[in-house]
């Protein structure tokens, strides 16, 4: 008979080289990420923290499950959310937002108010980042003292990091990228330390599942603002190019897309103007109509 293995008493064990392998690849097929051999500690932790769940020992055995039937499909989602580094904060990356603070005054400016405006947080994590896009652009229509409708995708991979997001809810002690004006306008206090985003801004953004690599089926078009940070670097650099390339097509006409610095080098879609400004690295849809689709 098997005996249930005492965890609390055992370190997490080392995979060999055949299962890190297969490991890598399962991760890299599903989601896009490489896991590089510096971290293969940190898969291993994050594996056995659903193996410990699950009370299985062996990375072989757990493979299997995770990647058998429907029992499989639902742990890969569980795991998922061990697996991802989901590390963000509200205004992460404050010149990205400023440049994408000074583009929609412009578009504002320019608008007849007939559309609604629509930007997307891919890869939006506990949603730190898709806030930080409604109080720019909250801040863009104050600025230039017109309104106009609008609202906001927020996508992800990981179940855990939505629903961290529909709660809109973080502690004081995380609010690090804000100004404290931007506090007090924007998030309310409530119990334990923990402030919550504004309705105002709530009933803006919609979070919802999408794997990156699922691009293609996702019905998100038109966009006015792509914010895409610190998930394309894990990838290889060639589906980073074709992720980008489908992301551009997403745009309209004088949209404007947005990475991490340096997350691409050497890449050039000719719909795209970039952005002349050291600190981002942004690009402007043409108005043309160039569209190779
Ligand atoms: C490091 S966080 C970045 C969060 C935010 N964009 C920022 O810059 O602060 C990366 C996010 O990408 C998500 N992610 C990883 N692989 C993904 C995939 N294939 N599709 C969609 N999201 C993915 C993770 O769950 C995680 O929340």
């Amino acid at each position: 008979m098997q005996t249930t293995p005492n965890w609390s008493l055992q370190q997490v064990p080392d995979m060999d080289a055949e299962q890190f392998r297969q490991w890598q690849m399962l991760l890299e097929a599903r989601t896009g990420v490489c896991v590089s051999d510096q971290r293969r500690v940190y898969l291993q932790t994050s594996l056995c923290s659903r193996m410990r769940a699950l009370q299985i020992d062996d990375y072989q055995r757990y493979y299997d499950y995770v990647t058998d039937g429907l029992t499989g499909t639902i742990e890969w989602s569980a795991l998922i959310d061990h697996l991802t580094v989901r590390e963000t904060s509200f205004m992460r990356h404050r010149p990205s937002f400023d440049c994408v603070g000074r583009h929609l005054q412009q578009r504002l400016q320019q608008s007849d108010g007939g559309q609604p405006l629509q930007l997307w947080s891919l890869g939006c994590a506990s949603g730190e980042e898709a806030w930080s896009l409604a109080i720019t652009l909250e801040q863009a229509m104050a600025q230039v003292g017109k309104r106009q409708n609008y609202g906001i995708w927020a996508t992800d991979i990981s179940l855990k990091a939505l629903e961290q997001g529909r709660a809109a809810t973080y502690p004081a002690s995380r609010m690090g990228g804000l100004q404290e004006a931007e506090i007090r306008r924007w998030l309310s206090g409530r119990e334990n330390g923990q402030l919550q985003i504004s309705e105002n801004l709530r009933e803006r953004v919609c979070f919802s599942r999408l794997n990156i690599l699922e691009l293609a089926q996702a019905p998100i078009q038109d966009m006015d603002i792509i914010f895409c940070q610190n998930l394309l670097i894990y990838f290889r650099r060639w589906r980073r190019r074709d992720l980008l390339n489908m992301l551009a097509r997403r745009l309209v006409p004088g949209g404007m897309l947005v990475i991490g610095l340096g997350e691409i080098t050497d890449w050039h879609n000719p719909l795209l103007i970039p952005v002349a400004d050291d600190r981002v690295q942004a690009w402007v849809r043409r108005d043309d109509n160039a569209d190779q689709e």
